[in-house]
Formats: C-alpha cells, sequence, structure tokens
C-alpha cells in the first residue's frame, strides 16, 4: 500500500506531559494539523500510556492533559477536522487491549527495544504488568480504529511492527475458516460480474506480480459496495492477500520527518531535562532562557568567529527565522561581526511572532474550560462509536456471542 494515500484513517496519541514545547511542535503536532486536512484522523491523550509509567504520581495526569489539549487547539487542531478525544474515556482501548494479550506472546513485549532500556535506566520502577503491556496497549489504540496510518517519530517504529505482528497472529488464529477460499470465490460471484472480473484481477496482479498498488484498488471497489456487511468485507479484503479474514488490518508507521529540536543547554529538547521552551512561555521567559542557551563553545569572547553548525542556537534560528535572518546569523557569526546576544535577539523575535497566535488562541481556551470540556466529550464520542464495528467483530470471533 502507498503510505500516503488520500482519506486514510490516521491514529496517533500523545502521553499527557503538560505544557508542550518546541520539541513537541516540530515533532509531531505541525505534522498533525496538516495531516487532518488530508485524513480521517483520531488523536488521543494517552492518559493510560502516562499511567504505566506514573502509576505512583498519577494526581497531576488532568492537569496535565487539560493543558495538552489547550496547546494541541493552540497549535491548529481542530475539533472539526480531527476526532480529538482521550484514551481512559473509550474503555474499548482497554477490552481490546484485555482481547488482544490472550493471544500475545510474553516473549514479544519482552524484546520491544525500548522495554528493558528504560526498565534499567528509569528511577522508578517498571518491573510491572502495566509496563510490559504497554506496546500492547499502543496496539489496541491503533487496531481499534483499523487505522492504516500512525504518524510516530523514529523511537516509536518499533511499536507499529508489533503492532502488525499482532494483527497478523489475531487474523490467524480468529479469522480462519473451513473452506475459506471457496467461500471467497463465492463472495465474489455474489457481488456481479462487473466486480468480480476486477477484484479477480486485482489479486492476482498483486499476487503474481506483488504489485501493492492493487491492494488499493481493491480496497476502492470493496467501498464502492456499501451494502456488504462487515464479516464479508474482512474476508474479500484477506483473501486478496492472505487465507483468512483480515479483521485487523496491518497499519504502517508514517514517520514524522526528524528535526533536531535541541533545548537551552544544547541536548534534545525534554521537559525531564528542564531545557525546553515551551509554547507558552512569555517573551520575558523566553528571552530568559535564551539568555543562558548554549552557543558554540569557541566563541568564547565576541571577537572569536564561530560555527553555526556547532550552535544550538542555529538549529533553532533554522527552524523559527526566515531566510533573510538566517542568512545574517551564518555570516555574522562566521565573521564574528555579530555577538552571540544580537543573534538570541533575532531569534526572539521570530520565535515570538511565531508563538503570538497560538498563545492567543491557547489563552482563549484556558479561560473557556467547559469549550475544553465540550470538545473533549463530543471527541470522545465519536471515538467510542468508530471504536465500536471493530470491538463487536473482535468479539465475535472470539467466540464471546451469547445473543
Ligand atoms: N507511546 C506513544 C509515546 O509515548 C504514545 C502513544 C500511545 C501512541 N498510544 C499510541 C502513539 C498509539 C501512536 C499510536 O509517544
Ligand atoms: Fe550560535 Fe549565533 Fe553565537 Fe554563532 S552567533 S555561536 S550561531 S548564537
Amino acid at each position: 500500500m502507498s503510505a500516503d494515500g488520500p482519506g486514510l484513517r490516521v491514529v496517533s496519541g500523545m502521553r499527557p506531559t503538560g505544557r508542550l514545547h518546541l520539541g513537541h511542535y516540530h515533532g509531531a503536532l505541525r505534522n498533525w494539523t496538516e495531516l487532518q486536512h488530508r485524513h480521517e484522523c483520531y488523536f488521543f491523550v494517552a492518559d493510560w500510556h502516562a499511567l504505566t509509567t506514573h502509576y505512583e504520581d498519577a494526581g497531576r495526569i488532568p492537569e496535565h492533559a487539560w493543558d495538552m489539549l489547550v496547546d494541541w487547539l493552540a497549535c491548529g487542531l481542530s475539533p472539526n477536522a480531527a476526532v480529538l478525544f482521550l484514551q481512559s474515556q473509550v474503555r474499548a482501548h482497554a477490552e481490546l487491549h484485555l482481547l488482544l494479550s490472550m493471544a500475545t506472546p510474553i516473549s514479544w513485549l519482552e524484546r520491544v527495544p525500548s522495554y528493558k532500556d528504560m526498565r534499567a535506566q528509569s528511577d522508578r520502577d517498571l518491573s510491572t504488568y502495566g509496563f510490559l503491556g504497554y506496546p500492547l496497549l499502543q496496539a489496541a489504540d491503533v487496531l481499534a480504529y483499523r487505522a492504516q496510518l500512525v504518524p510516530v517519530g523514529e523511537d516509536q517504529a518499533a511499536h507499529v511492527e508489533l503492532i502488525r505482528e499482532v494483527a497478523r497472529r489475531f487474523n490467524h488464529i480468529y479469522g480462519a475458516e473451513e473452506g475459506f477460499p471457496a467461500r471467497a470465490e463465492e463472495l465474489i460471484d455474489k457481488l456481479g460480474a462487473k466486480f468480480a472480473k476486477s477484484f479477480r484481477e486485482c489479486r492476482r496482479k498483486f499476487r503474481e506480480r506483488g504489485e501493492y498498488q492493487q491492494l488499493e484498488v481493491a480496497q476502492e471497489l470493496l467501498n464502492n459496495q456499501p451494502g456488504l456487511p462487515a464479516r464479508d468485507r474482512e474476508r474479500l479484503r484477506g483473501y486478496l492477500e492472505g487465507d483468512c479474514r483480515m479483521i485487523l488490518p496491518e497499519p504502517q508507521e508514517l514517520l514524522t520527518p526528524a528535526a533536531r529540536v535541541p533545548g537551552t543547554d544544547g541536548r534534545k529538547m525534554s521537559k525531564s531535562y528542564g531545557n525546553a521552551l515551551e509554547l507558552r512561555d512569555e517573551p520575558d521567559v523566553l528571552r530568559k532562557k535564551l539568555q543562558g542557551m548554549t552557543t558554540d563553545p569557541a566563541r568564547r569572547r565576541r571577537n572569536d568567529p564561530g560555527d553555526p553548525e556547532k550552535c544550538p542556537v542555529w538549529d533553532l534560528h533554522r527552524l523559527h527565522s526566515d531566510e533573510s535572518v538566517r542568512a545574517w546569523a551564518e555570516q555574522g557569526c562566521r565573521s564574528a561581526g555579530i555577538g552571540c546576544t544580537d543573534c538570541k535577539a533575532r531569534l526572539l523575535d521570530g520565535l515570538r511572532e511565531e508563538l503570538r497566535p497560538i498563545q492567543e488562541r491557547a489563552r482563549t481556551y484556558l479561560a473557556d474550560r467547559a469549550e475544553l470540556q465540550a470538545v473533549l466529550y463530543a471527541g470522545c464520542e465519536r471515538a467510542r462509536e468508530a471504536a465500536q464495528d471493530t470491538l463487536e467483530e473482535v468479539r465475535d470471533s472470539m467466540g464471546l456471542r451469547y445473543a
């Protein structure tokens, strides 16, 4: 499948860490605000995920969630374009997590690269069941919506790989049927000669020649059969690629182009390092933070020429200053024509300009908790509805049908 066709389902989440900083903005949010206009997007506050590591100091999670939502909206995420919701208010994620856990080997979770590292490095006790299950909860987040795309950073790519493995295994175990190919063929015939001809051709081209784009064409054919029951849709979807019903489609990661966003000490910007420039920082705060920001160590005195490539301030210029300012800074730095104080002052101008509308919108939302709640409640409701179909199918496939 091409990774970025129109109108696909997109799911992503962010842990509630409170006010967002420039790292979040360049690493995810800017990308989300674009995606929301091209795809059917579900973006959620991953509050359960926060509990997998911060179960002992859970009290601040709601405040962090509200703050994050404010910043999402301030940056241009819109409840009219995307579904914005809170993970813990859509219980389908938890139910699907439980059901998926039945058939997920523990070893798959233990070998997720971040698992051992985080457990070893964290100063918290992460030898819990919840923390081990973290990537599986993430699988449920995505699979509940049968999303095709998951926008994430490089660090999460292994998690999306795991989601695919979980989906594949689930389909093999619960989507297998006696006489599957014959059933599928019969179904194809039932949908009319024209459909049958096109669909079989797609399948043949995909299977014999590996033409991935045929999957999209076939999907389109299926979309044009609105009356087709979910089960039959899964049969045909599965028949294209394999030999079982495709109850949970395998999603692809959509890697956010990596931007280097250094914090004031030159390390990666992160709240836990205390080096972050927050989207809602007032100009005075920004000025102070920038004043203390690391520069090219070679410029110890005003007359020492510098190298922007060795300076984190320059990385921020690249993200926030226009071409003429960048040319000015680069030239001035290399020739010692400007001092770091001048350089930072111009960066501050650009940053302030860019953050002003964001901060104005943030103020509006901060002053109106009721509006925020309304956005979230409506989003949760839409998410619950969207996840419902999948959950019914999953329960059914696992034999949990008592009606
Ligand atoms: N694990 C992600 C993070 O820490 C957040 C997350 C939770 C997520 N569920 C998700 C991302 C589902 C994408 C899809 O950044
Ligand atoms: Fe960095 Fe600018 Fe100073 Fe050069 S002049 S070292 S780019 S802050």
